[in-house]
């Protein structure tokens, strides 16, 4: 018999060997999650979103507004020989493959997610916390916000392609530095226990719990870190509706629709939304001062 170390010594041995393979399939990725230990850190009072609606009811604009669209556009989307630059304000820049990525440890998160459009899920995660990331790739101390980059590739993209894209690809996100150092900031490579579906944003996005859904970048292939304040796709796209920091708030509403209510996909009745999706208690201290109508 095993005892509970033993068992998880064994289970990081046989991740660490899975990481020496060569090549990376969505199998493979699928293998390395079920090797892993799955420690469900972030609890909620509130049931797990049926796997079905959270990886169907979906907005991936590269491949369509249209969420039926978009989800069958997502079926041919290859993430084959995927790779995550790192620059900017490092000591050194880097680029890492899927392999480099999958060496860190592995966790499950279950998170709220609010949209901007007032539909909300709670999702189990699989991923690491981006610290982590941030901490290997040593930003210098000149560094005070992270942006993040989807993948531009108009052959697998059809709304990049299009003669009027919806938005100005490609789709970029931000975050200050201490946002993107939080520990329930996520990178994730799953839900579900499984690798995430390409309409989720396959083969990594950014899961950012307390802020609108659209913060949290699908596809990511770059990651860069700058001194000043990068300009993000739906604040250039629209300023007056989707502001640079984007924190779930019941009170300030989107000037065509109110935030007050949120509807749980697979759920007939709504009901209120939380101060930072519910993570006040975490993330609140990290705005003193700051006034969030004004930064909304
Ligand atoms: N990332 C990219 N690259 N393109 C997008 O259109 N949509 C955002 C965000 N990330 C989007 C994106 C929005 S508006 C939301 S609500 C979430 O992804 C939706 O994530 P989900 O489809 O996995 O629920």
């Amino acid at each position: 018999m095993y005892t509970t170390d033993e068992k998880l010594y064994k289970k990081r041995r046989e991740f660490l060997k899975l990481g020496t393979a060569v090549m990376l399939s969505p199998a493979l990725i699928a293998t390395k999650l079920n090797a892993l230990n799955f420690i469900p850190t972030t609890q909620t009072q509130h049931k797990i979103t049926d796997e079905k609606l959270a990886t169907s009811y979906v907005n991936f604009y590269e491949f369509s507004t249209n969420k039926k669209e978009a989800l069958k556009y997502a079926q041919n989307f290859s993430t084959q020989n995927w790779k995550i630059e790192l620059s900017g304000e490092l000591e050194k820049p880097l680029t890492l493959s899927m392999q480099d990525i999958l060496k860190f440890q592995l966790e499950e998160r279950i998170y709220r997610f609010r949209c901007v459009e007032t539909w909300s899920m709670i999702v189990p995660w699989v991923g690491f916390e981006l610290r982590k990331l941030i901490e290997f790739a040593k930003p210098t101390n000149e560094a005070k916000f992270v942006k993040f980059t989807t993948l531009l590739d108009k052959s697998q993209f059809p709304d990049q392609n299009a003669l009027f894209p919806t938005l100005d690809y490609p789709y970029i996100e931000a975050l200050r530095l201490d946002e993107a150092m939080h520990p329930l900031t996520l990178i994730a490579l799953g839900m579900y226990k499984k690798p995430l579906k390409a309409q989720n944003g396959a083969p990594l996005r950014l899961v950012v719990p307390w802020k609108y859904g659209f913060k949290s970048i699908k596809s990511i292939v770059k990651i860069e870190f700058t001194k000043t304040r990068p300009q993000t796709t739906w604040e250039l796209a629209n300023p007056s509706e989707y502001g640079f920091y984007a924190n779930v708030n019941p009170t300030v509403s989107h000037p065509r629709w109110s935030q007050a209510n949120e509807r749980a996909l697979g759920e007939l009745f709504t009901k209120p939304t939380l101060m930072f999706n519910g993570y006040e208690k975490e993330v609140a201290s990290i705005y003193d001062g700051l006034d969030l109508r004004v930064n909304f």
